[in-house]
């Protein structure tokens, strides 16, 4: 087998969104802000927003189940939950334990990746290389995030806090016999030089001494931060580099790719980012009008979406790329 041969692959995607809409306009009602202008600058048009029901690991059963489903296995045969979230349902343990509670598969390994905008892709290379080792058989992916309790509803936070939605995506990986069939390469890369350009600085163990929660709220450092500007350029930066890495890796050209999947954080990077490559617009799938930046469910809805509507299938070859808070960035290659 050549270096590159899948070893693993995916079997079954779904995802789940809550049923609660808030438009632009919503919005725009709460915080001084527009709908022309979260449209012209980020291709927004709405997103969801969840209720008490529609935890992160809620969202995320409702999301396995139908993955499981999908995938044509029992979900007893499930054996690794990997969970990527920035918006876990409790500071600990990991949203995976509580996901693995609701699913009713006790002994299960449980994983939780804080990769935020790039923790699926994080966690599907985890994945593939637990089922490369032997480690793993069945590997359940998800990405879930519920936002809509951390953000700034004042004016001071309407640059972040009209970007992002609530929502999660699965995926089950499991083993292939096709070395053409699977995943083909991922590359994963970090700067934490960047980390404090898009953070929420608190509540955290490194604040001494304890301060009061009432503190944070005060000085506002328990909401997300964003130097948009510099994240906007890394991402126009680095996207494409990292595709263009994954490409070589793996031997194929920009004119193999069927589908380019990626992150949703604001669509005109990713005009940008598929103009650059020189990819025609209908190879890059946005969905970002109806979600919003879900985090590490983007890309996951973004799949699912593209699969059901007949954009992927048997035999595509699909690029999926992200850029987000750490700094981190991926991509992976897969073919279905
Ligand atoms: O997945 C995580 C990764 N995140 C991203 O990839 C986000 C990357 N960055 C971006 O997408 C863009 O930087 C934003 C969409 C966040 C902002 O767009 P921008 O063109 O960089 O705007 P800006 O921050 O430079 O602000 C331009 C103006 C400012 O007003 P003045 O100073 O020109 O009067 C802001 O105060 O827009 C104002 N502004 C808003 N106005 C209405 C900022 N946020 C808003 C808002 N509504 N929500």
């Amino acid at each position: 087998m050549s270096r590159h041969s899948a070893a693993s692959k995916i079997l079954g995607s779904a995802f789940y969104v809550p049923p609660k809409i808030v438009t632009n306009d919503d919005l725009a009602e709460r915080i001084d802000t527009s709908d022309e202008w979260i449209r012209q600058r980020t291709g927004i048009e709405e997103r969801r927003y969840s209720g008490p029901e529609d935890t992160p690991a809620a969202m995320a059963e409702k999301a396995s189940r139908k993955a499981v489903e999908q995938a044509g296995i029992d979900l007893s045969e499930v054996d690794t939950i990997l969970v990527a979230s920035l918006s876990p349902d409790h500071t600990f343990p990991g949203t995976s334990c509580f996901l693995q509670d609701r699913l009713g598969l006790p002994g299960t390994a449980c994983m939780d990746i804080r990769n935020q905008c790039t923790g699926l892709l994080y966690s599907l290379a985890t994945a593939d290389a637990f089922i490369r080792s032997g480690q793993s058989k069945y590997v359940l992916v998800v990405g879930t995030e519920v936002h809509s309790t951390g953000l700034d509803f004042s004016d001071e936070g309407r640059d972040v806090t009209v970007l992002f939605g609530d929502g999660a995506a699965a995926v089950v990986v499991g083993p292939t016999e096709d070395p053409d069939r699977g995943f083909l390469a991922h590359c994963l890369h970090a700067d934490g030089r960047g980390a404090k350009e898009l953070w929420t600085p608190s509540p955290g163990s490194s604040v001494f001494p304890f301060r009061a929660p009432e503190t944070m709220f005060e000085d506002r450092s328990v909401y997300p931060q964003m130097n948009g500007r510099a994240v906007f350029k890394h991402a126009c930066t680095h996207v494409p580099e990292v595709i263009q890495e994954v490409l070589q890796k793996t031997g194929y050209a920009l004119d193999d790719v069927d589908l380019l999947v990626p992150h949703q954080a604001n669509m005109r990077i990713n005009e940008m980012i598929g103009k650059q490559l020189g990819l025609p617009p209908e190879k890059v799938v946005h969905n970002i009008q109806r979600y919003g930046n879900t985090t590490a469910a983007s890309i996951g809805i973004a799949l699912h979406e593209a699969r059901e509507d007949g954009r992927i299938q048997e035999g595509s070859l699909v690029l999926m790329a992200a850029f987000g808070s750490g700094f981190t960035w991926a991509a992976s290659l897969v073919r279905f």
